[in-house]
């Protein structure tokens, strides 16, 4: 969570750190701060709020300064907490945890210090100045072997004014430069016009400079330093002319499904089939959106691999001791890559001996790093803080491996974009509905066998960015304690597509509807006893997941607009949860 980002170079720095910072909102929006040095004169504005509350940062003068936009850790949404953080010559943003903050704190306490803000991130600040004698990397070097827990730090020092010194350790950073000067930034996207990137490695730290970038570890010994071309472009992340990223990219679903199914790997799928007779267990983890692809995930890799396939939360997978050891496969899926609970989950599989798969849609992220076998989604950069194109990517990456598993075509659905457009065209329906949920206060989600993964995925997307209560249920579930919910002001979503379950979900359908409530079915079957139905194509049912997920995204995105709520920053979210 937080977005940094740094520049020193030829040009004023503080519209270029407010652009970046912008395009770095989607990881936190609490509060926004830039700092900028002209000269040995420092001038910083910063303020509870999204990125555009420090508009006027845009005319602080200098040409190295540094920006931060935060999701909230240490110390709550208020100016003082608010990055960035300065303690004599230095000035530092960070995203990270830094968990031995408080006994850092009370040594420097001792030493005469006072803090000015509750965060964990000002003691950097604070040990940089108690360490510096002149030299700006010594101090750095003295700080950071200090420090315990996840670090990405962009520091300003008022003696070098014309350079920043970058760190990182469990915290993504990029640096990069153009003919102008050199920049760091949490994510690509953010590096401006940066034609050249390279991801910092944990324990890398990057000196910038206006012509050029060193590189050194902690030791800080000199590191040879490559650079990568940046690929992003702006028309990935801007709005497109549609009036939210959400919208934008649930209509980027086509595109991303398509691309992924085509860039499949086929020699790393390949490669894991040469070795899947050897493994006896196989446990998809993830968080979120990512854990709900890993449910229907569970259900295809089961039958390619003929092994038990169990989806976990990864933020519960390391407390509950699982077993794990060379005969186990763990299949990550993030979109990030940078997910801590699926970081910890993995590093404790990897620890123990066990294979690594990982479904990501970002390459150079950490989860990428750790991974045997890395199959990347390939839906282009969501800014949304909902999931939405890349859970089409991840599910699609579960269909082509399933089937490649199992010597079947993994080509994927010719006709899924004709599918998708003819649920497109049903977003006026949709967007009716959901002017009559955004005046509910339940709203609950039916499925059984696929759709169960459909259901708890629709109904975390709706209270994501509507804040209306709900839940997920399997069908069959509801009798065994959640039916006492239903009444007349209950409105329950069912799913159902798969055809040998049809009748079982109808049972479900009519108990709730025979308690009052009302039932809007998404479904490709005319006779759902319901009020309103969401007719999907016909499409062979295995695929359905990939179909039932657009109308619950569309009818999430509407009922949010109509609640006057902005889908693409919902409150309390981030879109990149880097914390456990
Ligand atoms: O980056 P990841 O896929 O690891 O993120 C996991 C979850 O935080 C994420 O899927 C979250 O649930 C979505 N924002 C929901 O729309």
């Amino acid at each position: 969570m937080c977005g940094i980002i740094a520049y020193t170079g030829n040009r004023q720095a503080a519209g270029l750190l407010f652009d970046g910072l912008k395009k770095l909102e989607y990881r936190g929006y609490d509060s926004a701060g830039i700092a900028v040095l002209n000269g040995q004169y420092l001038s910083c504005v910063k303020r509870v709020g999204r990125v555009s509350a420090i508009l006027d940062a845009c005319e602080l003068q200098g040409n190295s300064g540094v920006g931060h936009t935060r999701w909230a850790t240490h110390g709550g949404a208020e100016d003082k907490n608010a990055h960035p953080h300065t303690c004599g010559k230095f000035t530092v943003v960070h995203n990270g945890i830094i968990e031995n903050y408080a006994s850092l704190q009370g040594e420097l306490c001792e030493r005469g210090h006072t803090f000015s803000s509750d965060t964990d991130s000002e003691t950097v600040a604070h040990l940089l100045s108690d360490y510096y004698e002149g030299d700006f990397l010594k101090a750095v070097k003295q700080t950071v072997n200090l420090l315990k827990g996840s670090f990405a730090l962009c520091i300003l020092c008022k003696d070098y004014p014309e350079q920043i010194v970058c760190v990182r350790q469990k915290s993504p950073l990029i640096v990069g430069f153009d003919a102008t000067g050199a920049y760091a930034a949490s994510d690509i996207p953010a590096l401006g016009e940066c034609k050249k990137i390279r991801i910092l490695a944990d324990g890398e730290i990057a000196l910038l400079r206006k012509n050029g970038i060193r590189l050194f570890d902690f030791a800080l010994n000199p590191k040879p330093l490559s650079f990568t071309d940046n690929r992003v472009t702006s028309s990935q992340t801007d709005m497109g002319g549609y009036s939210h990223y959400m919208l934008k990219e649930i209509y980027e679903t086509p595109c991303a499904v398509t691309h992924t199914a085509d860039a499949f790997d086929v020699r790393s799928a390949a490669k894991l089939k040469g070795e899947v007779g050897r493994f006896s267990h196989a446990y998809i983890v993830g968080c979120g959106t990512a854990y709900h692809s890993g449910v229907t995930g569970a259900y295809l890799l089961e039958k390619a691999l003929k092994i038990p396939v169990t989806a976990e939360l990864a933020s519960e997978f390391c407390y509950r001791k699982p077993l794990l050891g060379k005969n186990t496969l763990v299949v990550a899926v993030s979109q990030s890559g940078e997910t801590a609970d699926t970081l910890s989950a993995v590093r404790l599989a990897k620890r123990q001996g066990a294979r690594l798969v990982v479904i990501t849609n970002v390459s150079y992220s950490s989860l990428a790093a750790l991974a045997d076998y890395c199959f990347l989604t390939q839906a282009g950069v969501e800014v949304g803080v909902a999931a939405t194109k890349t859970y089409a990517g991840q599910l699609t990456v579960f269909y082509a491996l399933s089937a490649f598993l199992q010597d079947k075509s993994y080509a994927f659905l010719p006709k899924f974009p004709v599918y998708c457009s003819k649920i497109f065209k049903k977003s006026e329906q949709i967007e009716c509905l959901a002017a009559s949920l955004a005046r509910t206060q339940n709203v609950y989600f039916l499925g059984r066998g696929l759709d169960y993964a459909s259901a708890i995925e629709g109904s975390l997307k709706l209270r994501e960015v509507s804040y209306i209560a709900g839940a997920g249920y399997a069908s069959g579930e509801l009798k065994h304690g959640s039916i006492a919910l239903m009444d007349k002001n209950a409105v329950v979503i069912a799913l159902v597509t798969q055809k040998t379950l049809k009748e079982k979900s109808k049972n479900a359908v009519n108990e709730v509807r025979s308690r009052g409530a009302s039932v809007i079915a998404v479904t490709p079957f005319t006779d759902i006893p319901c009020e309103k139905t969401v007719l999907l194509p016909v499409c062979p049912q295995k695929y359905y997941p990939l179909l039932t997920q657009l109308p619950l995204q569309l009818l999430a995105y509407y009922t949010a607009v109509k609640r006057g709520l902005n889908p693409d920053r919902p409150r309390n979210l981030a879109k990149s949860v880097t914390v456990e």
